[in-house]
């Protein structure tokens, strides 16, 4: 015993100034595994470590089935244990923490099993971790892949089927308060809008009709133009281009309303303003307008 623990202070010694050395590598999850290389390069079947077991929980393989092919003495811990556990794990006398592999928070809610599914390939869920070559890199399936059978054809599709609480007529935690105004945001990084509002339609059908609250009483004659330069991506969620060119073919700015609009070389003269400002007259006119009076103009026709 005694043996073991100055075997075993020495080993951490080592490991401790190797990863000095290293460059302090990002401890990896309590054991380290390479899929790929065993299914992959040494051709295993997912079924030789993974057994669904009676919960229906599908079982992680246990250090015996890795003995079949790799050498552990277990009376005489050595530098050779940490090619799967970490320096953690064997700070912490090799226990092994259960899933270490991080699930997305998502799942939480959501009900599975495998043994309703045997004989489904698991490449059809867990497509492409053959390929990972670390525990960290295992991506979880997403619900567009369950979709592709629970579609309320070959297998059941209400909400209740796969998830504890969540429903699609149950507002979520997110739209407290005053969502209306602040979903926008959110809807830009989140997919899973549609999940619940199953038509586009739902979101165009109310932004054609509540304005923004920067839709003020100045919008149309000095803001919007600003706001358009800065992002034209927001107009789109709401107005299609066609919106902006019909009317600019139609209104003109405040600017053309003064006197001296039409005088060339006065300071307010539109000559002036093109040259101050080319680009703002190409927002509302292409070169054909200006070449009724002119030969030489170009504006760029972009809209
Ligand atoms: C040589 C043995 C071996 C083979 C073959 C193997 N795995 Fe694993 N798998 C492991 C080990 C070891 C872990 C990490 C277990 C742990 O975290 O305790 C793991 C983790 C996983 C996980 C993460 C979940 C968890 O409990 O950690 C999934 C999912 C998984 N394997 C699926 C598969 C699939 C699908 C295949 C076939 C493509 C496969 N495995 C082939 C040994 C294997
Ligand atoms: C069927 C034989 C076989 C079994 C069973 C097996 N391995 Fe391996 N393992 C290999 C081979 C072959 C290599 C490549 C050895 C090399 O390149 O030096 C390897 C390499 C590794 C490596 C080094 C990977 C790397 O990226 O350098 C780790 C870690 C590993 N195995 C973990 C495990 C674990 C954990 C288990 C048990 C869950 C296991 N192996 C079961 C054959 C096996
Ligand atoms: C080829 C990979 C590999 C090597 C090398 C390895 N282990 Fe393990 N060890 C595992 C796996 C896989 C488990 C099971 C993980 C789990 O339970 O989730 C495990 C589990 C353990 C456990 C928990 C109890 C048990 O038996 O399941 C102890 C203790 C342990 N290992 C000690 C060691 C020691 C000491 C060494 C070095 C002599 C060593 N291991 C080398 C892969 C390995
Ligand atoms: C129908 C889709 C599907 C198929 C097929 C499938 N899995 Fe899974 N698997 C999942 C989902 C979903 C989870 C996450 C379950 C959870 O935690 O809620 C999971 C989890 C796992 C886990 C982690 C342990 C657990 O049960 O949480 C392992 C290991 C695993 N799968 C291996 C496999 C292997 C090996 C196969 C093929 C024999 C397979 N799976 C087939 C969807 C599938
Ligand atoms: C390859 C097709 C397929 C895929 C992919 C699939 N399932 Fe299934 N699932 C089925 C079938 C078939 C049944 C059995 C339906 C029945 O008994 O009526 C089932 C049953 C279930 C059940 C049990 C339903 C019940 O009424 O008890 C759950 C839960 C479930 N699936 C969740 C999932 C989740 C979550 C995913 C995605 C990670 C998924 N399934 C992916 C085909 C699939
Ligand atoms: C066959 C299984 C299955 C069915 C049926 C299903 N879901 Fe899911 N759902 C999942 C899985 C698996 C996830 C986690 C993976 C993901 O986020 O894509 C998920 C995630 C979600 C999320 C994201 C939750 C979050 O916290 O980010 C929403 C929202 C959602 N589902 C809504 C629904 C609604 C609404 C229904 C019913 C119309 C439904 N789901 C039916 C399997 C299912
Ligand atoms: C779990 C289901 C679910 C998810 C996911 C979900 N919603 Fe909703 N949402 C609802 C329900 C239920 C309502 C209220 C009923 C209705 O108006 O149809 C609602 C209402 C709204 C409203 C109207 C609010 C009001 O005060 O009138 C907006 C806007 C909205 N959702 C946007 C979004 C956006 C954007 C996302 C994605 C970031 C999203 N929702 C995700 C279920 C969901
Ligand atoms: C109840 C009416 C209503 C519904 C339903 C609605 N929206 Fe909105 N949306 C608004 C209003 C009002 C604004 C402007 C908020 C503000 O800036 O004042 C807006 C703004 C936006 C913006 C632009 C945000 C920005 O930063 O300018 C996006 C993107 C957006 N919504 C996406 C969606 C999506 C996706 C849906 C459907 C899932 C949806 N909206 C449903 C009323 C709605
Ligand atoms: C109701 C009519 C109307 C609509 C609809 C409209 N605009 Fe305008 N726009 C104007 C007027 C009028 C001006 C000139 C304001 C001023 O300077 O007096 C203008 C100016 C601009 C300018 C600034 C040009 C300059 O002088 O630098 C931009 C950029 C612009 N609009 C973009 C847009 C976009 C993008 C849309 C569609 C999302 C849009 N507008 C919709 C009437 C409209
Ligand atoms: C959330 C939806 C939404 C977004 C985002 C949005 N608008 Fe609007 N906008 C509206 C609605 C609704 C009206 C009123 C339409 C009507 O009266 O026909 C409107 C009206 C306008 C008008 C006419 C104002 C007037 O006085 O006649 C202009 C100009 C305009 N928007 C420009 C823009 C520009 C530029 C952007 C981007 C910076 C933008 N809008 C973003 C919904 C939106
Ligand atoms: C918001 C849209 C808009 C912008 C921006 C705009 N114009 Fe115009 N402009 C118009 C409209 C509408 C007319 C009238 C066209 C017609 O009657 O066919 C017009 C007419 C004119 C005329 C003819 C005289 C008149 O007042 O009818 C001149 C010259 C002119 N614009 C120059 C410019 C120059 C130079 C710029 C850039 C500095 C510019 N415009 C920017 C909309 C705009
Ligand atoms: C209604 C007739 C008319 C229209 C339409 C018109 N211009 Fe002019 N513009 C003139 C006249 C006349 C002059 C004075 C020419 C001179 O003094 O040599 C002039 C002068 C100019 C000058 C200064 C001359 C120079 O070469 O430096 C510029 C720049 C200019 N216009 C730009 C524009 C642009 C851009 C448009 C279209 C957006 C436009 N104009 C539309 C009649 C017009």
């Amino acid at each position: 015993m005694k043996k073991n623990i100055s075997i075993f202070l020495a080993l951490l010694l080592t490991a401790l100034i190797s990863i000095l050395f290293s460059g302090c590598k990002r401890e990896e999850g309590a054991l380290k595994f390479n899929h790929r290389l065993h299914v992959m390069e040494n051709e295993m079947a997912c079924s030789d470590c993974h057994e669904i077991a009676d919960d229906g929980k599908m079982q992680d393989p246990t250090m015996d089935k890795c003995s079949e092919c790799h050498d552990i003495d277990l009376d005489h811990p050595s530098e050779d244990c940490l090619q799967c556990h970490s320096l953690k794990s064997a700070q912490n006398d090799y226990s092994v923490e259960e899933a270490m592999v991080e699930k997305p928070k998502s799942y939480e809610d959501v009900i599975f099993t495998h043994d309703v599914h045997e004989g489904v390939e698991c490449d059809t869920c867990h497509e492409g971790l053959n390929e990972d070559e670390s525990l960290n890199d295992i991506k979880w399936p997403e619900m567009t892949t369950c979709r592709q059978c629970h579609n309320g054809d070959e297998a059941p599709s209400e909400c209740e089927t796969c998830h504890r609480r969540l429903r699609k007529d149950v507002p979520p935690a997110s739209h407290h308060g005053d969502w209306a105004e602040h979903h926008g945001f959110d809807s830009r990084f989140d997919k899973t809008c549609l999940y619940c509002h199953d038509s586009k339609a739902f979101c165009q059908d109310c932004h054609q009709t509540k304005k923004p609250r920067d839709h003020i009483f100045n919008w149309k004659t000095t803001q919007h133009g600003q706001d358009a330069t800065h992002d034209r991506r927001l107009c789109a969620v709401c107005h299609p281009a066609s919106y902006c060119s019909d009317c600019h073919r139609s209104q003109k700015p405040v600017s053309h309303a003064r006197a001296d609009w039409m005088a060339y070389t006065k300071e307010n003269g539109h000559a002036e303003a093109a040259r101050h400002n080319f680009r703002s007259c190409n927002v509302c006119h292409s070169t054909s307008d200006c070449n009724e009076c002119h030969q030489n103009i170009i504006l760029r026709h972009k809209r």
